[in-house]
């Protein structure tokens, strides 16, 4: 199989982080892609090629579609080319239906869905130029996105969006392109100061993922059976049937 070059959105920390360290483990190359962390993208960059990876370190702002769009061919051009993609950049705003407002509905949809869109768009055109190339997309999920509630309004329709979005690009872009998802439960304390017992509580297997879960899903399903594409993986300790 040829050398993993994986565009990560999102990977200068926590959870972006875990999954570039995962593709480095996996012999790989990553186009770490980052929004307003370049001390953390620099610092996560130096870790990785400590273990052997190139890394091209890539700003954009995610909340402006130009800037998402061209994203991919940066990414191409700065490893020689590409064979994945993993959307994992998000905002997580705690708004219910009366704090909603259009701006930050238009927030969620541009950062969380709209950017993905343009992203695998990009990257399918460019891949599917390349005589014979294979090419495998990675979209982070959250268990909110197939169980919806009336928390996290708009972050949870971004992401049910995604899981749509997962579905009908499987379709689309196969045989050469598979596009799967990663539907995340508690892996880290929300960036939005809930309080983690309350996580917990939900959680059937009451603990935070260990990173390595969270590493071992990505690399199967970017090095693993190409036969499977439109699968919504959950890791979320259960968190969904409760
Ligand atoms: N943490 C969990 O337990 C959990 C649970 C379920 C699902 N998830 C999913 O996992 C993914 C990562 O979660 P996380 O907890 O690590 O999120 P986080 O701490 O909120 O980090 C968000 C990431 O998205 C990037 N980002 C946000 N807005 C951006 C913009 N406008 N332009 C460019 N980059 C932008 C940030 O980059 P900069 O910092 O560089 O700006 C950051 O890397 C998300 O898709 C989330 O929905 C996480």
């Amino acid at each position: 199989m040829a050398t993993l070059n994986v565009l990560i959105t999102g990977a200068a920390r926590r959870v972006g982080k875990i999954l570039a360290e995962a593709v480095a483990e996996a012999g790989g190359n990553v186009a770490l892609h980052y929004g307003r962390s370049r001390e953390a993208a620099e610092q996560t960059a130096a870790a990785l090629r400590a273990r052997g990876a190139t890394v091209a370190l890539l700003q954009a702002d995610l909340n402006n579609p130009a800037e998402a769009a061209a994203l991919v061919e940066r990414a191409w051009q700065a490893l020689g080319s590409l064979n994945a993609l993993v959307n994992s950049a998000a905002i997580f705003e705690n708004l219910d239906w009366q704090s909603t407002d259009l701006p930050a509905w238009e927030r969620h949809l541009r950062i969380n869905l709209t950017a993905p869109f343009l992203l695998s768009q990009a990257f399918a055109r460019r891949l599917l130029a390349e005589p014979e190339a294979e090419g495998r997309i990675v979209n982070i999920l959250d268990w909110r996105a197939l169980r919806p509630g009336a928390d996290h309004l708009p972050y949870t329709i971004s992401k049910a969006g995604l899981v749509a979005l997962t579905q009908s690009l499987a379709v689309a872009f196969a045989p050469r392109i598979t596009v799967n998802g990663i539907a995340l439960g508690a892996v880290l304390p929300p960036s939005d100061g809930q309080p983690a017992p309350k996580v917990l509580h939900a959680t059937p297997i009451s603990r935070w993922a260990q990173p390595e879960e969270v590493g071992a899903t990505l690399r199967f399903l970017l090095t693993g059976p190409a036969y499977i594409t439109g699968e919504i993986i959950h890791l979320d300790g259960g968190r969904h049937l409760t």
